[in-house]
């Protein structure tokens, strides 16, 4: 479902297909905010060419929340629990220049996205949780005196116990700001190809070859801006990270709204902001997150709604949809070489649904990796580090759940067949003892594919609620009729 933030932009400029052989010096993959930042800090001097496989900004960075803050829930007790204060202080630093950095581009380059510098706040509804609040505080203000604040109440209408507020973040639409860049990286030159899907990436000496719609892209350095890199080894991001799904709604509420914006410290984890349209604001909530492909034990759209009434009873649904993100196993960015063993190869990924900072540090990173200049931050987010790979616990899950999606897509054969499936439902049933995913719309059409994943194999879930085929290992999703729409599957299914 089509979000707010691409709904409110009209006249979006339409860029070409890649239609023969090209030569460039850098390619991007992706024209989400990771792809566009780096276009733009690679600037005028470098030839680079960016491929978006369907629109720009299209895919999350056009479907979250807009909140551009160093406030990333509470993080920072957590920081230096498992990295230490220096560790802490350089993180909050650098996504405090983040916000600096985002607003200096806007500003320089006239972009109107409704930036505005707001309070960011953390609020708890949990009595048990106010330690948690004023432990964070007393480690933000070790890092910066007087940064946070807790407060014992907030302006929502919620019980909440405690929460705490970083003061002079901001907001902005972010569709709004990726067409600003876009506008920039032309005016500098960059080339943009929508409609453009990297299928395949071979390295041949030191050089990448990109194929694209039957064509192929020469490049020397190639930037993996797809949120989830599509290529799985010798990187192995598969097996540091997931990706998890959350439920967002715009509502006019009909009443006064508040200022500032918030998050729960505690689950289900839920966020709201406002949105000035045309002199009047309407309220943003998004939250009930579930890891994807996996069941989702109530409607996570009902969920936000009757808490958005319980918050506001006359409010009115404007717009609806999902969106997922990539969740690193230690909760840090992934920005920087891909492996050891693919030089020039980048990457930018992990960016636990706090990607609008993150994506404009990415974006000076790789540039500084690029042009072969120093980066005093690019230690932070590491993208070889071996530190996830020590969160055992969650990896071993993540491995076994993987085994059991790929044996269960092997062996077990379903106890449903196609007269199961009701219309606007879709199932994996036994056709011929053979695993067949049937979705029958309202009118009862068949839809039929087959139900394993393109990218490594997993048996793929029916999200009732979407209608869309989700895998449990990795995140990808699939319309119902088999289009790849989410990485890292970018190969349909079969039909
Ligand atoms: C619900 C939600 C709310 C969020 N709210 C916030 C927030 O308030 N603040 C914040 O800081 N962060 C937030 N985030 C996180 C942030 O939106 C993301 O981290 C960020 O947008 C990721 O940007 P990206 O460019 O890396 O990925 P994407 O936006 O996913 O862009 C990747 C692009 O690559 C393209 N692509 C993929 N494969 C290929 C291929 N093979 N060939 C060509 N193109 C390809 C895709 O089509 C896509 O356009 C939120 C995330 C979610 C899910
Ligand atoms: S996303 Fe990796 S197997 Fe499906």
């Amino acid at each position: 479902m089509e979000s707010y933030w691409n709904r409110s932009v009209k006249n979006k400029p339409k860029f070409p297909k890649v239609d023969n052989n090209l030569v460039t010096d850098v390619c991007i993959i992706g024209a989400g905010l990771t792809g566009l930042s780096t276009g733009y800090y690679l600037g005028k001097d470098t030839d680079f060419i960016i491929i978006e496989k369907d629109e720009i900004c299209l895919s999350t960075s056009g479907k979250n929340t807009g909140k551009v803050t160093s406030q990333h829930g509470l993080f920072y007790k957590y920081l230096l629990d498992s990295n230490g204060i220096e560790y802490a202080k350089k993180y909050f630093e650098v996504n405090e220049k983040a916000i600096d950095n985002i607003e200096k581009i806007i500003r320089d380059e006239n972009i109107e996205c409704e930036f505005k510098r707001e309070s960011s706040y953390v609020f708890t509804r949990k009595p048990e949780d106010k330690s948690r609040i004023s432990n964070e505080e007393k480690v933000v203000n070790k890092i910066q005196k007087d940064k946070a604040k807790v407060l014992s109440n907030v302006n929502l209408p919620l019980d909440i116990v405690s929460a705490i507020e970083f003061k002079n973040q901001a907001k902005f639409n972010p569709v709004k700001y990726c067409y600003g860049l876009v506008n920039a990286i032309v005016r500098n030159g960059g080339k943009i190809y929508e409609n453009s899907k990297a299928t395949k990436i071979e390295k041949l000496d030191d050089k990448y070859e990109i194929y694209v719609n039957e064509y192929k892209i020469t490049a020397n350095k190639v930037v993996l801006a797809t949120r989830y890199p599509t290529i799985n080894i010798p990187g192995y991001y598969f097996l540091k990270m997931y990706q998890s799904t959350s439920y967002a709604i715009v509502a006019d509420v009909k009443e006064e709204l508040f200022d500032g914006y918030y998050i729960s410290s505690d689950n289900p984890v839920i966020s709201f902001r406002t949105i000035e349209e045309n002199g009047k604001k309407l309220l943003l909530a998004v939250g009930y997150d579930y890891k994807t492909g996996t069941e989702q034990v109530t409607n996570g759209y009902l969920d936000l709604e009757s808490t958005v009434r319980y918050m506001y009873p006359q409010a009115e649904i404007l717009d609806k949809w999902t969106a997922e993100d990539c969740i690193s196993l230690d909760k840090i960015a992934y920005i920087g070489e891909y492996s050891h063993l693919m030089k020039n190869l980048y990457v930018a990924t992990g960016y636990n649904k706090w990607g609008l900072t993150t994506s404009n540090i990415a974006g000076k990173i790789l540039v500084d990796k690029i042009l072969d200049r120093e980066n005093e931050y690019e230690e932070l987010y590491k993208s070889t580090r071996l530190e996830p790979i020590k969160n055992f616990d969650e990896m071993k899950n993540m491995i076994s759940e993987a085994k059991d999606s790929i044996i269960l897509s092997k062996f077990k054969l379903p106890k449903d067949y196609i007269e199961d499936v009701k219309n606007g439902e879709g199932k994996i049933v036994n056709i011929d003892n053979q695993k067949i995913g049937v979705y029958k719309d309202d009118n009862g059409k068949i839809f039929t594919v087959k139900p394993i994943c393109t990218h490594l194999g997993c048996e793929l879930y029916f999200n009732n609620i979407d209608k869309l085929w989700e895998c449990p290992c990795h995140g990808s999703k699939f319309t119902y009729d088999g289009k790849a729409i989410e990485v890292p599957g970018i190969v349909d299914l079969e039909q």
